[in-house]
This record gives structure tokens, sequence and C-alpha cells, in this order.
């Protein structure tokens, strides 16, 4: 009941939420697209642009060092927040996607060969494929996909057979975008050990953990975790790539420029240390800035709290969902996070979401960058619902009661309360 009451009064610290939409007071389901911004992240954005404005570790004027004492003060909150050994691990990128293209081309440049084989798995977003289908081409690498079963589940046993002395990497999501399944990470990178030691380095997507669940990176033994700022309550244009010390050390850079070089002549250059070898030009600071303090604001609430609290918003939504006899959920891992995708015959996905948000709702309908996923479970497209911390059990009921209004008017008929109990 506690933990009710103060997850009700984090609502405050998100003036978003104070607002109509269309009429109606806003329910805002969209946060596996991105998070709303508490104050805390708006007033760091705010006080740097009227008081720091600068760049960061070129000047020795004193906004700029301001700047830059805010903008490393971020790397230590991420380092602290995932759990890394160092602050040389934490490399700042634009998002998620620039980490793992980064990945793909400087890890790839190093160590990907002709007939090297790269797995990833059926469940992953675009960003998690398209990377290492254009370094497999460059290579003439293997790219393999791990598959998933009827619910949406990893058949991850089968990576035993799937590495061969060839497998250079897996690179996997934590959390399904698309239907919300939490992948055991801990125990497929066991796996990986017990077969293949360190020789097939893991790539963890966290995109979709970073807001939900408690990440450690030196617990999970990952050799790489990437993340976006805008997904976990900060700025757009903002992302992390983790990488064991050693392995960043023995990758070349992705972009040059700037910041990134320690000597530079008309013939050749060398390279600053970690991380800035992987930080070519202006960073997106403001956005850095931005992260350092959503995540500071995360741990003061406790990511254990915020998982607990989540798991009884998702666990209401799939009771309610499931309930209404007209809906079919996509993916229905034992395992998920607060993020469900379901379908409506005769509604397109695309409907349900203008329908809603006519109610104030928002969601993301469309095949949410997870084609492959969508094909597997022979839909084009999902309506998905997805949860933060502010969101309550009274905005699902809500919900619930729309998508019965919605699929009378789609349909012209009335749904008898017999009709709802019959499931
Ligand atoms: N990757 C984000 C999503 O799943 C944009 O909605």
């Amino acid at each position: 009941m506690r933990l009710l009451k103060n997850f009700e009064s984090y609502r405050h610290d998100f003036p978003a939420l104070y607002q109509e939409v269309h009429g109606h007071d806003l329910i805002y389901f969209d946060n596996a697209a991105t998070t709303l911004k508490p104050m805390v992240v708006i007033n760091e954005v705010m006080n740097h642009y009227y008081a720091d404005t600068s760049n960061v570790h070129r000047g020795v004027h004193t906004l700029s060092e301001r700047a830059t004492l805010k903008f490393e003060a971020a790397r230590e909150s991420v380092r602290t927040f995932i759990g890394a050994a160092s602050l040389s691990e934490i490399v700042f990128t634009s998002g998620t996607t620039e980490s793992i293209n980064l990945l793909a081309h400087s890890f790839g440049d190093a160590f990907i060969a002709s007939e090297d084989e790269i797995i990833i798995t059926a469940m992953e977003h675009h960003s998690n494929i398209v990377p290492w289908q254009l370094l497999a081409q460059r290579k003439g690498a293997i790219l393999k996909a791990l598959p998933m079963n009827e619910c949406g589940e990893l058949a991850w046993d089968l990576l035993a057979t799937m590495i061969t002395s060839r497998t250079k990497l897996l690179s996997l999501t934590f959390v399904s975008n698309a239907i919300g399944t939490i992948n055991p990470i801990k125990e497929i990178i066991a796996l990986v050990r017990s077969v293949a030691g360190t020789k097939v380095k893991v790539v963890v997507d966290a995109a979709q953990a970073v807001a939900h669940l408690p990440l450690d990176v030196k617990d999970l033994d990952c050799d790489f975790l990437v993340f976006s700022g805008h997904k976990v309550f900060a700025a757009t244009g903002v992302g992390v790539l983790y990488g064991k010390e050693a392995l960043l050390e023995s990758m070349p850079p992705y972009k040059g420029g700037g910041h990134m070089i320690r000597k530079v002549s008309l013939e050749k250059s060398s390279f600053a240390d970690l991380p800035d070898k992987f930080e070519a030009g202006t960073p997106a600071i403001e956005g850095v800035i931005s992260l350092g303090s959503a995540l500071n604001y995360l741990q003061k609430i406790g990511i254990e709290n915020i998982r607990t609290y989540e798991e009884e918003l998702a666990a209401f939504a799939e009771a309610e969902l499931s309930a209404l006899p007209f809906i079919r959920v996509i993916g229905k891992a034992s395992c998920k996070a607060a993020i469900h995708s379901f379908v409506i015959e005769g509604v397109h996905p695309h409907d349900i979401g203008t329908y809603l948000d006519q109610k104030g709702i928002a969601i993301r309908s469309g095949h949410h960058c997870a084609a492959p996923l969508m094909e597997f479970f022979g839909v084009v497209a999902t309506a998905r619902i997805s949860f933060a911390f502010y969101n309550r059990l009274a905005e699902i009921k809500i919900l619930r009661n729309e998508l019965i209004k919605m699929w009378e008017f789609f349909h012209g008929q009335s749904l008898s309360r017999a009709d709802l109990r019959a499931q």
C-alpha cells in the first residue's frame, strides 16, 4: 500500500502528465517508445542552457569547466547505475542504435573475418539486426538467428549447438520492445561462457530494460551493454555503450574528429585514451547531463521498487486484456516486462491507436521495428501499451473500457456482460 502511495506521488514530478488530450486527462502508455521527463531532468537541461552553455573538455573558462564537471559527473552516474568497474568503460553515443553501429564497425573491423559467425535472435529490434547484416555483408561473415517459441521466449538452450569455433559474437535484447519478454540474460551468458568461454563476446541491448530492471554488468558478465537516454527519463540524442575495458582498448575508433585524438599530423594520427577515443566531436552535452540527472533520480526511487510496482501493473494489464474476448495478446512469455502487444480482429492497429488517442490514451501501433518478430506471429502490426512507474492501475481500467467501446464502434454491435464474462 505504501509503495502504491509513493508511486502516486512521483506523478507530480512529470509535468507532461498534467494535460488534457482531446478533452481527456492524458494516459501515457507509450513508454517503450520514449519516456516522459521529470522536472529534475528538465531543470538540468534548462540550467545548462541558461547558465552553462559552452563546450566540454575544451575551454579553460568557468562555463566550460562547470559544464565539463557535470558532463563527467553524468559518466560516474552511469557507471554506478550499471555497476561498471571503470569510467573508461562508459562511452557516450547518440543512442542504442549508434552504440550498436559503433560495435558493428569497430569490433567488426578488429575481430570479424570472412566465414566468422554472429548470432542474434528472432526477437530483435531492427537496430540489433541491420548493423550486423551490414557487417556480415562487408566481411563475408555469417549471421544466424536464435529462434523463439510460440510464447515469444527464446529457445536459448539451442545456443549450445549453434555456437561453433567460428562464432565471435552474440547480440541480444534483454527485454523485447515488441512483446515484453524478459530474457534470462544472466543464464544465457553463463551458458555461452560454459560452451565457449570468453571467445564469444556478448552484447546486451538494454534499451527496454534500463528503466525497469536492475542492471549490473559485472554480475551479468556481458562484454558490452547498450541503452538510450530517452527511454530512461532523459533527453533524446544520447545513449551509452558499456564495454569491458580491455575489449574497448583493443578496438579501433569508430568516428574520427576532434577530442578522440592524441596527436594529429597531415600524414597520420594517434588516438586518445578511453573513453575519449570513441567520442569524436562535440557531444550532446545537455543530453548527457540530463542522463546523469535521470539516473540519480531513479536511484533515489530504487529500481527494485520500480520493478515491484511495474510487475503489479503488468499483471493487472495482462488479466484485463486477456479477459476481453476480442483481444489476441501477442507474446505470452512467463517472464514479461510492462509491455503488452495485442491485435483485434477487424480493427487495424493504427485505427486502435487513433481511436485511443481521441480518448487521451497514447499507445504505439505498428511493427515496432521488429518485422521478423511480427512475421513469426503472423501479424503485420500490433497495438502496444507500455508502462512506466507513473502509470496507474486505474488507467488500465479506463483503457479496458475504451477498448470495449472501440470494438463496439467498429463492429456496430454491443458486447453483453455475458460476452465479457465468457472468457
Ligand atoms: N524502439 C522504440 C520502440 O520500441 C522506438 O517503440
